[in-house]
């Protein structure tokens, strides 16, 4: 009792995120088949009351530290609120920040950040009407431009913005996405495509890498290596500067999942929509949750559970030594939306 959710290379997770459902407004082409999937129903989906008491085992009996919700889109759960609500009185101390696309963000920000969000991350792949249909599959991009300027407004900082560039399709746009976001504050980061889709369509050669990402703002910027610590963060960062000139405009980040892979220093337990534990977004088990707390398991039974489920968790992505861009590399039944990002 009292240890921590650890692994057997060392690691220990103290960072939880939990998928508050697998449904999404929109069909991002790198997550989604445009038809969608097929949802969950309801009663297989956690409720309220569960997710607030596995935080409570996370936090009182396995070391968590911050929380992060995501989805899907966790936008689209009625009582999104109430969980934070939730959450946050039980916790004060407890940092729960979210990921999500902003559709309909600009209605919740205020009632979001009152409720006890910290922070959030927002998925914006372009700032062109065409090309952000063309990617997410729907029309929504002023609101999801909208739901950043709630946020801001609001106080929901550090706003950081995710962008996965797709060769031909918004690579050019990369440094003007940097223009836009470090006028407003907001921490740009780039994230390599993963074989995470639900189409199956990624190729190693199709992902724009990080090195190239670099090369595509290195037109317009200078990046310089940021001195801050990385402390397990995905993200490696870079501050930028106009060539020429000493004056820092902000930072960027570069997730570099596929190519400089971060594994070694994961400190990541998810629980999906389903109330099942991953100890990796690539892991192929999963361990229910969901079923022992119906069940009426008491907390220490579930805390032992999630805790033997984090002890197996792989080395690196899926298995021990093999690299997502390997041809050893098998992807999991779940798309990213399915797990939770
Ligand atoms: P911050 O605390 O703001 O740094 O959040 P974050 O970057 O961990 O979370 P976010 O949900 O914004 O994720 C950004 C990208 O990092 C997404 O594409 C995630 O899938 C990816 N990512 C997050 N955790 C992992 C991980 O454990 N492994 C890999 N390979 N990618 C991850
Ligand atoms: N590869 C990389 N990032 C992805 N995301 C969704 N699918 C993928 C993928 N296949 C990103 C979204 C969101 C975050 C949670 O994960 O853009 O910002
Ligand atoms: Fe939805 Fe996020 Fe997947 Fe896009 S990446 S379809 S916003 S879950």
């Amino acid at each position: 009792p009292g240890a921590g959710l650890l692994d057997r290379f060392g690691r220990q997770a103290t960072d939880l995120r939990i998928s508050l459902t697998d449904k999404c407004n929109l069909r991002c082409t790198y997550c989604m088949p445009a038809e969608g999937l097929s949802w969950l129903a309801k009663n297989q989906v956690l409720t309220a009351a569960e997710i607030t008491r596995l935080v409570r085992i996370g936090v009182s009996r396995l070391g968590v530290r911050e929380l992060r919700l995501t989805g899907g889109e966790p936008l689209v759960r009625a009582d999104l609120v109430e969980i934070i609500s939730a959450i946050r009185s039980e916790h004060p101390g407890l940092p729960v920040s979210m990921t999500t696309n902003a559709v309909g963000l600009a209605k919740k920000a205020a009632a979001l950040k009152i409720a006890g969000l910290t922070r959030i991350n927002v998925s914006l792949d372009s700032l062109h009407p065409g090309t952000f249909a063309q990617l997410t599959r729907r029309p929504f991009l002023d609101q999801v431009l909208a739901g950043i300027d709630a946020a801001l407004a609001t106080g929901l900082a550090p706003v950081k913005v995710n962008a996965v560039l797709m060769r031909g399709v918004n690579d050019a746009e990369a440094p003007d996405l940097l223009e836009w976001a470090l006028s407003r504050q907001i921490e740009l980061r780039f994230i390599e495509q993963m074989p995470l889709d639900a189409d199956h369509g990624w190729t190693r050669d199709g992902m724009v890498t990080a090195a190239q990402t670099k090369a595509l703002l290195s037109t317009r910027f200078e990046l310089a290596p940021d001195p801050r610590r990385r402390d397990g963060a995905p993200a490696e960062r870079f501050e930028v500067r106009r060539p020429g000139d000493a004056g820092l405009l902000g930072t960027v980040g570069i997730i570099a999942s596929v190519t400089e892979p971060f594994c070694a220093d994961c400190r990541r337990t998810r629980i999906t929509a389903e109330g099942k534990v991953m100890s990796c977004l690539f892991s192929r088990e999963e361990t229910d949750l969901l079923g022992l707390l119906r069940a009426t398991a008491d907390d220490a039974e579930v805390a032992d559970r999630w805790r033997a489920a984090m002890w197996s968790k792989p080395k690196a992505h899926g298995m021990d030594h093999t690299g997502l861009d390997s041809a050893d590399y098998v992807q999991p039944d779940r798309s990213m939306s399915a797990i939770g990002g």
